[in-house]
């Protein structure tokens, strides 16, 4: 898909709200659900707002279910919550949505993934070994290459037919759950927001220094959106 690329951040994220907008107003048309995956980080914020405070009328958000792609292992009132932050920031503040699914990062984090893969096999009704198509799905990426909590050289890059994984180490101080890469691939769009040069950079030579792809290079059915000067 071609990069949309803006040189204001006003036009990034109005860019991104009516992105999400087209896609939900399409497929809810189309087949009367539309499931959109978060992630968290600073990025997201910045979207959630507007998204709240109506910036886009059209999205019917009592047909919308909304997913994560990935939460840190913090209860949910906790500031890091993934979870926490768009409900502070968005889901709190809408009047009636179709269903929201968080990511128990209260729990152990084995635990946490197994609920979250339990909830996920319900919803899409999934057969054993069969992974979900998400509609969209609003991805950050690190300056380092991860994705979700798909970091480098880790060992969730190499076991992407997971459908959720438990992170095998912490960071930033805490473990995380995170939607393997398959699935993340499977979604219909995955909305890529870069909003910075380094990020830039990385997305568009995602290798380390070994030669070995980063987990941003990796990725399908990317709509890359780009905010230019920072
Ligand atoms: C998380 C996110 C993570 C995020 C990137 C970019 O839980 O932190 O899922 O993958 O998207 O780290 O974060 P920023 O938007 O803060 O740059």
């Amino acid at each position: 898909m071609d990069e949309l690329r803006y040189q204001t951040e006003d036009d990034f994220i109005n860019s991104i709200c009516h992105f999400i907008e087209r896609e939900a107003v399409k497929v809810v048309n189309a087949c009367g659900r539309f499931t959109l995956v978060l992630s968290g980080g600073k990025t997201p914020q910045r979207i959630f707002m507007p998204l709240a405070a109506g910036r886009v009328s059209l999205i019917d958000w009592s047909c919308v279910h909304v997913f994560f792609v990935d939460e840190r292992c913090v209860p949910p009132d906790a500031e890091e919550s993934n979870f926490g932050l768009a409900d502070r920031l968005l889901l709190s503040a809408l009047p009636h949505i179709g269903s929201v699914h968080r990511i128990h990062g209260e729990l152990e984090p084995d635990a946490a993934a197994e609920k979250y893969e339990r909830e996920l096999r319900e919803f899409f009704s999934l057969n054993p070994g069969e992974l979900p198509v998400f509609d969209l799905m609003l991805l950050g990426m690190g300056e380092d290459g991860h994705v979700a909590s798909i970091f480098p050289d880790s060992r969730e890059l190499h076991l992407p037919t997971k459908l959720v994984l438990a992170t095998e180490q912490t960071y930033n101080g805490h473990y995380r759950i995170t939607l393997g890469l398959d699935t993340i691939n499977r979604s219909r769009c995955n909305l890529m927001m870069i909003n910075n040069e380094a990020k830039m950079k990385v997305f568009h030579a995602p290798f380390d220094g070994t030669g070995a792809e980063l987990p941003v290079g990796r990725l399908k059915n990317v709509q890359p959106i780009i905010l230019e000067k920072q």
